[in-house]
C-alpha cells in the first residue's frame, strides 16, 4: 500500500524546503500519493468525502507542512477540522482511522538547540506538536515520531536540504 502524502503549504512555489522535498517524493510515484491541500482547494472549501476517501486508501499518512507559530499552516487546520468527522474518525460507529499510522514532516525555521527545555523557546518539538499527536491518539491511529529540518528560514545550507530530502524518504520507508 502507498504512502499518503498530505502536503500543506500556503505558497510552495517560494518555498526552499517543501519544495525540494516535493522534488524527492515525486521520484516514487507507486509508493507515494503527494496531496496538496493548498493546489486541491485553493479557495479553502474541502471536499470531505474525498478527503476521507483517500485517507481509507491509505494506512500509512503523512503530513508535511512548515511550523507556522509552532503550529499548521490554517489549511491544514481546517482539513482536520473538516475531515476527521465524528462517526467517520472518532464516536462509537467512527473506527475508520483506526490503527493507520500518522508521521509529520516539518520544516522548521529557527534552529534545533532553541527547541529544547534550555533554548530560547524552551520546548521541544514533541511538546509543540502535542495537538497533533493527541489528535492521532483520539481517533485511534498511531503516531510515528517526527520528521523534521531545523534552521530552515536561512540557516540550512542547500547541501543540508538536499540531504534532509533523502533522509525524509529514508524515514517514510523506514516507518512504512
Ligand atoms: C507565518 C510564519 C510563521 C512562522 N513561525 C515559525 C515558528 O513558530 N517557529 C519556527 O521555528 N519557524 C517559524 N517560521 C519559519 C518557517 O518555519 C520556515 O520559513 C519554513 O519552515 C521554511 O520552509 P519552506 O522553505 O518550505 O517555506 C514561520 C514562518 C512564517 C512565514
Amino acid at each position: 500500500m502507498k504512502t499518503l502524502v498530505i502536503l500543506s503549504h500556503p505558497n510552495i512555489d517560494d518555498s526552499r524546503v517543501n519544495k525540494r522535498w516535493k522534488q524527492e517524493l515525486v521520484q516514487y510515484p507507486n509508493e507515494i500519493t503527494i496531496h496538496e491541500l493548498y493546489k486541491e482547494y485553493p479557495n479553502g472549501k474541502i471536499d470531505v468525502e474525498r478527503e476521507q476517501r483517500l485517507l481509507e486508501a491509505h494506512d500509512h499518512i503523512i503530513l508535511q507542512f512548515p511550523l507556522y507559530w509552532y503550529s499548521y499552516p490554517p489549511l491544514l487546520k481546517k482539513w482536520l477540522d473538516d475531515v476527521f468527522t465524528h462517526g467517520w474518525a472518532y464516536g462509537s460507529r467512527g473506527k475508520k482511522l483506526n490503527r493507520k499510522k500518522f508521521g509529520t514532516a516539518i520544516s522548521i525555521g529557527d534552529k534545533e538547540a532553541n527547541y529544547s527545555p534550555a533554548g530560547s523557546i524552551t520546548f521541544t518539538v514533541d511538546e509543540v506538536i502535542t495537538p497533533f499527536k493527541a489528535s492521532i491518539i483520539h481517533v485511534g491511529a498511531i503516531v510515528l515520531p517526527y520528521f523534521a529540518v531545523f534552521g530552515s528560514s536561512f540557516q540550512a545550507s542547500d547541501e543540508e536540504i538536499n540531504q534532509s530530502a533523502k533522509d525524509y524518504i529514508d524515514y517514510i520507508f523506514k516507518h512504512k
